[in-house]
């Protein structure tokens, strides 16, 4: 099922040259270096330095003498960013919306093969905190809300990431849930939710040999994640796990005294001069730190571990040698730098993977596919794929199928065109998109009319559509990080209701009261009402999400049928934000604290204990094929930490096209346990041809049975009866067993 990481990362040394090292093999190296420098020297690899004037977001003091270049740390988890000629790959939840390895593991080498041939040494992702809300402004950069499919997606990022010798870094170090107030909220989150919600996607990321992780701005338990010893100490959680690598502060993350931050456990701060929102507490270039040193409040032995730290992630990676130097200059991405010379790191390949990613993220939610013949007008085809054949005019309507202003500005803060990735430091460079309406105008050609309404105007639209073979509406939602410029369209990095923008609704009702073969497309950073879906004259609903720069070619590809669609939600979609079991903090007097009281029990756990149903439920995806499942057979052995279940069963594809089942698997733990209702713990991406089966196994280990027991401070697989259920979706289940 998994690679181990270090199996995984020798399979590429000879591809792109380097030499893999275990960690203790980087940290004899990292250690002899660490004896040759001065004390200057340590601090400056441990404090930023040159924001806004050195080349990329985050950099470290140099030290020629050894050869040492400076760290270059660079945004983001979703393609280099403040930089042309790269590539906008899809957002982490497209990644999730898949359900496969096979992408998430090639979507972060593929973006690793561009950082790494523009000489950045850190890409600073995957982002893996839980979208503890739909709203959170920046959800769309992690992997949902599930806490194992946004480890799996976090192990196999980070796999795919460092097997081309990158450091990735995992982020953000913990409870960074809302954008409201995140400077200095105070998340209180107990010790089980936290191991089995919040911190287990970082279990993950540890797991995968990942050789930093960022602390998050907010504090945990009312102090800053970033001088938090339960989070960062040598009995903390990330060291208990097994972390072999360095802390780095989130941008202006640190606060309290210089001792307080080392202390605690954090390794390095970026970027280092003082920025408005904190930071600088290392001192320019680490100075304020070589003080505390020197004072005694900070030990030669921890400011030596901190620096042996991130010397080992640098050699663990073979960054020390044949590394290609930077060749960017992301403080002047608009040209006007010296350094700034765009080497174009793209490539055909990378352009294909993210049209791959688009189309298999891309969730079917709705198709009434109806063939009529013998009317007057002769043989018509509704719903999808679009019959091409038979469709001689079309109208394409709504603002988010146009080019969005791709110079709005750094962060992406404008939503003008298509919404391709939200906005914030973890959004693209944008310097190409294919938008829908091209993509459509270049397959369509002159076999079909094409009128459009390139705007949500509720009377152009519907003039459009009248009377066409079928309409096709776009519609969307975005959010992002709070950012320099916080509002965009009057949202606060947190969306502010579940709405879809500019009465994106309305202008789809408005089509379908006159085009009987409406076809709605969303855009959107996360879940968005879809109270209308039950219309009759619409006869599709895509929900692509945020799928990166090829969004047009890769809907095409669903549209048309070239590709069958398999991504499945990473989320449940309801209407009511009161069916999520949590809120987003808008109104404060100050910092508040927010008290994670509903524990496990988020999106579709918390629905499951209520007994709501959502509008569309978690993993639920159409297909234009249909597959049976049969022949489950569930093998249990050993007890305890020892115990391995063995789950099997068969998947035929019994319809009429070849397509990609995602067959997922979950649990049922003995009541006993207190956990949730039912909890993901498996999932495959199963590709079959039309009449074809294949045997899907999926294996839980020990911990995935386990809940995690706060008195022993272990994982404790719970006695009694679990009950699993293999199906299309948490509600479609098609086969159930017990062990
Ligand atoms: C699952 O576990 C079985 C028995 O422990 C092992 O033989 C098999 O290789 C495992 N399969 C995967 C896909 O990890
Ligand atoms: C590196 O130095 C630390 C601190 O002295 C020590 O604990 C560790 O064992 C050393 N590692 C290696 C591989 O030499
Ligand atoms: C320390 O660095 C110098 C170069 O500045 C080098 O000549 C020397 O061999 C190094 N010593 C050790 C112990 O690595
Ligand atoms: C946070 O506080 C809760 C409640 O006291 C406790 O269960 C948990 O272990 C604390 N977490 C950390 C990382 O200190
Ligand atoms: C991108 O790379 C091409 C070479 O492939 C080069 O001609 C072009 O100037 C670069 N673009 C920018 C903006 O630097
Ligand atoms: C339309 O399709 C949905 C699912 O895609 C299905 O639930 C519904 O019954 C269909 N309605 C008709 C009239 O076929
Ligand atoms: C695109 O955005 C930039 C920066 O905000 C602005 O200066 C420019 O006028 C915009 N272009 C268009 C066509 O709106
Ligand atoms: C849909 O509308 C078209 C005219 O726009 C009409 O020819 C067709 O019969 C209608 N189909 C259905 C199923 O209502
Ligand atoms: C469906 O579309 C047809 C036009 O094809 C229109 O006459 C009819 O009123 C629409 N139905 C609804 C429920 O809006
Ligand atoms: C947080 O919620 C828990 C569970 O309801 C409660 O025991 C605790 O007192 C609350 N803490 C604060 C500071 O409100």
């Amino acid at each position: 099922m998994l690679l181990t990481p270090i199996y995984a990362l020798l399979a590429f040394t000879a591809v792109h040259g380097f030499t893999l090292r275990t960690w203790d093999q980087a940290y004899a190296l990292a250690n002899a270096t660490v004896a040759n420098l001065t004390l200057t020297e340590k601090v400056g690899l441990l404090a930023g330095v040159g924001q806004f004037s050195s080349r990329c977001v985050g950099n470290t003091t140099p030290v020629s003498r050894l050869g040492l270049p400076a760290i270059c740390f660079q945004d983001g988890p979703a393609g280099v960013r403040l930089v042309k000629n790269v590539t906008g790959f899809p957002t982490g939840i497209n990644t999730a919306a898949t359900f496969s390895r096979r992408l998430m593991q090639a979507r972060g080498q593929a973006m690793a093969e561009e950082f790494r041939a523009k000489g950045a040494h850190v890409l600073l992702g995957p982002a893996m905190d839980i979208m503890r809300n739909p709203k959170a402004g920046r959800g769309w950069e992690s992997f949902g809300p599930d806490p194992y499919l946004n480890g799996e997606g976090a192990f196999s990022t980070i796999t795919g990431i460092q097997s081309v010798g990158v450091q990735a870094c995992a982020k953000h170090l913990v409870a960074n849930n809302q954008e409201h107030w995140r400077y200095g909220l105070s998340a209180l989150v107990d010790d089980r939710t936290m191991h089995e919600l919040y911190f287990y996607p970082f279990l993950r990321a540890i797991e995968a040999g990942v050789t930093s992780i960022m602390c998050a701005y907010n504090q945990l338990n009312g102090t800053s994640s970033c001088h938090n010893a339960g989070l960062l100490g040598p009995t903390g959680l990330v060291r208990s796990a097994g972390f072999q690598g360095y802390v780095v502060s989130d941008w202006g993350a640190t606060h309290d005294s210089v001792a307080d931050n080392a202390n605690a456990g954090l390794d390095m701060e970026q970027p280092g001069d003082n920025i408005v929102i904190g930071g600088g507490v290392f001192g320019t270039g680490g100075g304020n730190l070589a003080s505390a040193v020197n004072g005694g409040s900070v030990t030669v032995a921890r400011l030596n571990q901190m620096a042996a730290r991130v010397l080992a992630g640098y050699y663990r990676l073979g960054q020390d040698s044949g590394y290609p130097t930077v060749n960017f200059d992301a403080q002047h991405s608009d040209g006007s730098g010296s350094l700034n010379l765009h080497v174009d790191v793209r490539s055909a390949a990378h352009t294909a993977l993210v049209r791959e990613i688009g189309g298999a993220s891309a969730v079917l939610l709705k198709n009434n596919r109806t063939t009529t013949t013998g009317t007057a007008t002769g043989v018509t085809t509704r719903g999808l794929p679009l019959a091409a054949a038979r469709i001689k005019t079309m109208a394409v309507v709504g603002q988010d199928a146009l080019l969005p202003n791709l110079s709005c500005n750094d962060l992406n803060e404008c939503n003008d065109g298509t919404m391709s990735i939200g906005w914030g430091s973890g959004s693209n460079s944008l310097q190409y998109i294919v938008p829908p309406i091209t993509a459509i105008q270049n397959f369509v050609g002159t076999s079909a009319t094409i009128a459009t309404s390139l705007s949500n105007d509720l009377s152009a639209g519907p003039a459009a559509a009248k009377g066409k073979d079928v309409a096709l509406v776009f519609v969307n939602a975005m959010s992002g990080e709070l950012g320099a410029y916080d509002i965009v369209v009057g949202n606060m990095g947190d969306r502010n209701d579940l709405d879809l923008w500019y009465k994106g609704g309305s202008l789809v009702e408005a089509v379908a009261a006159v085009c009987n073969n409406t076809i709605a497309v969303i855009h959107s950073v996360g879940p968005v009402s879809v109270s209308w879906s039950a219309h009759p004259n619409i006869t599709g609903i895509i929900y692509a999400g945020a799928p990166g720069e090829q969004t047009g070619p890769a809907l095409v590809d669903v549209l048309y049928g070239a590709v069958n669609p398999s991504g499945r939600l990473p989320f449940s979609i309801d209407e009511a934000e009161a069916s999520y079991g949590t809120t987003i903090v808008y109104n404060s007097l100050g910092f508040p604290v927010v008290n994670y009281t509903e524990q496990l029990l988020i999106d579709y756990r918390y629905m499951d204990s209520k007994a709501i149903t959502p509008h569309y439920e978690f993993g639920f995806g159409l297909s234009y094929t249909t597959f049976t499942y049969s022949a489950l057979k569930i093998t249990s052995s050993g007890t305890g930490a020892s115990s391995a279940v063995v789950v099997s069963f068969t998947v035929a594809n019994s319809g009429s096209v070849a397509g990609t089942e995602i067959p997922q698997l979950y649990l049922a733990y003995p009541t006993s346990a207190g956990e949730p209702k039912r909890v993901l713990r498996g999932f495959d991406e199963v590709k079959l041809a039309v009449g074809a089966s294949a045997t899907v196994t999926m294996n839980l280990s020990a911990r995935e049975i386990s809940t995690w027991d706060v008195r022993s401070q272990a994982w404790v697989r719970p006695a009694g009866t679990f009950t699993v259920t293999v199906g299309a979706s948490i509600k479609d289940v098609r086969l159930t067993g017990t062990f």
